[in-house]
Order: structure tokens, then sequence, then C-alpha cells
């Protein structure tokens, strides 16, 4: 049985799924990935837009790069891969979606039980009081001081930060306890979320790989699916559900 028909086969006998995304499953709705060819990291300085450092440096660059982040995401639609990790998830009695993307097209997409390990742009935070307020459109710079004398940033965990405790927990949780992983467009080089899918599984559990591209989580999964999630999540969406070509044994 090839790879695509046991991870079909996995994926319609559970009823306990885990799914890590990464920036690769936005690539087909147009954002860039962090570190493909045209990734943010090719093409920007890390340490100072995305770390507590850059923003004490220079609060007004980091909104300058979060606004025009944001302004690609209201610009662009969740693609076919979102929409069938949506389709999947109704499928599940317990059913977890952790994200590292902040771009929120997951929730747009219809995914309900949804992780943003890295948190999300639909809000900022003071980082004195941790006072929140809504993003609407970009936020201007005589917008980002606090009455409590600090600054508001964007709600996101950034290099050297811990990720929000609660969140943490709830994925840990529910990838030790997934008898199927699903990973999609991770490079898997960032901790500790990578290692939702390479440490905290159980032994036994299936992991399968949706990447055009070998990466750090290859060599813990079971089922290799190398093509765009996009085009192979559909069609495992659909087989599973029975509307495609068959699964092979169940
Ligand atoms: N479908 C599936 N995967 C894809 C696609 C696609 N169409 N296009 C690219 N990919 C894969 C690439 O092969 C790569 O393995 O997506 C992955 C993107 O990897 P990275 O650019 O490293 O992004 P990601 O893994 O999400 O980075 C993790 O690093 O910078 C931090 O906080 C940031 O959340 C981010 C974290």
């Amino acid at each position: 049985m090839g790879d695509f028909e046991e991870a079909c086969a996995r994926l319609r006998r559970t009823d306990s799924l885990f799914v890590l995304t990464g920036s690769g499953i936005s690539q087909e709705s147009g954002l860039p990935t962090f570190r493909g060819v045209n990734g943010l990291w090719r093409t920007h300085r890390v340490e100072e837009l995305a770390s507590p450092q850059g923003f004490a440096r220079d609060p007004v660059l980091v909104w300058t790069w979060y606004n025009e982040r944001r302004a690609a995401h209201r610009d662009v639609q969740p693609n076919a891969g979102h929409v069938a990790i949506a389709q999947l998830e109704e499928r599940y009695a317990d059913f977890t979606l952790a994200t590292q993307n902040v771009d929120s097209l997951h929730l747009r997409a219809g995914s309900k039980n949804v992780l943003e390990l890295h948190g999300h742009l639909r809000e900022a935070r003071c980082d004195r009081c941790g006072a929140r307020r809504p993003l609407e459109g970009a936020l201007q710079p005589d917008e980002i001081g606090h009455t409590c004398g600090g600054r508001f940033r964007p709600d996101i965990v950034w290099f050297g930060e811990p990720l929000p405790e609660n969140i943490w927990a709830r994925a840990a949780a529910a990838a030790a306890r997934a008898e199927v992983v699903l990973v999609v467009g991770t490079s898997g080089v960032v901790e500790p979320a990578a290692s939702l899918a390479t440490r905290a599984p159980r032994r036994e559990a299936f992991v399968i790989e949706v990447n055009p591209e070998e990466t750090a989580i290859t060599p813990r999964a079971d089922a290799i699916l190398r093509g765009p999630a996009a085009t192979v999540l559909p069609r495992l969406y659909e087989t599973v559900a029975g509307r495609g070509v068959s699964c092979g044994p169940t």
C-alpha cells in the first residue's frame, strides 16, 4: 500500500486527529513563507522585526511591517488546503489544529478548534499592562502609546518569547493523545512547535507529512505526501470521505 493509501486508511480508522500547520499551507493563498525562495526571512531582518529588542528599538518600523502583513492577510483568501482541514475537522470526535501561522486563514476557512501557537494579528496588546485593542486598519505611530505608559505591540510570539501557556498545554496534550498526526507546510525548524510533530506524539501515533520538500519532520513521518497542500489535502479529504479513489483496505 502506498503512502497516500495508508494515510487515508489511517485517517478513516481513527477518531483522534491532531494537525500542525506552518506558513506553507498559506503559500497557495499568495502569502510568502519564511525560509523559502522569496521568504520573509530572506528579505527582512528577523531580529529587527520579530523580537522584543527590535520593538523596543524601533516600534514604528515594527508596526510598519506588521501593518503590511495584516494588509496582505486581508487581501488573500483561504485556499483549498485550509478548507480541506476544516472539512476533516467535522469527521473526528477528537480534533485539534495547532497552527504556527498568524494569518487567521484557518479561522476564515471554517476551522473551529484552532490553537494559534504564535499568536495572531487581530489585536494589539500593551507591553506593560496587557490591555488589548482590536486591529481594524493599520496602527498609526500616534496610536502605539498606551495611557498606562506602555506601548501596544502585535499580539505575536516573537523569537525568544514563550508560547501562551494554556495554548501550549492544550496543543501538547492533543499531540500526545492523537492516533494520527497530520503535518502540513512547515519546515519543522522552530521549537517548541516542531516538537508537536516529532517528540510529543506517542510512538504508535501515525504521522503524515504534506510538503513539497523534505523537512526536519520527515524522519518522523510514517507517510510522506510530497506535494502542495491545496492539491494534496482536498484529494486526501475526498478519499477519506469516500468520494475519491479507494483508500485500500480499511
Ligand atoms: N504546500 C505545502 N507546503 C509548502 C507549500 C505548499 N504549497 N509551499 C511551501 N511549503 C513548505 C516549504 O517546503 C517549507 O517546508 O512550507 C514550509 C515553510 O517553512 P518555513 O518557511 O520555515 O515556515 P514555517 O515552518 O511556518 O516557520 C515556522 O518560524 O519564523 C518563524 O514564527 C515563524 O511560524 C513561523 C515559524
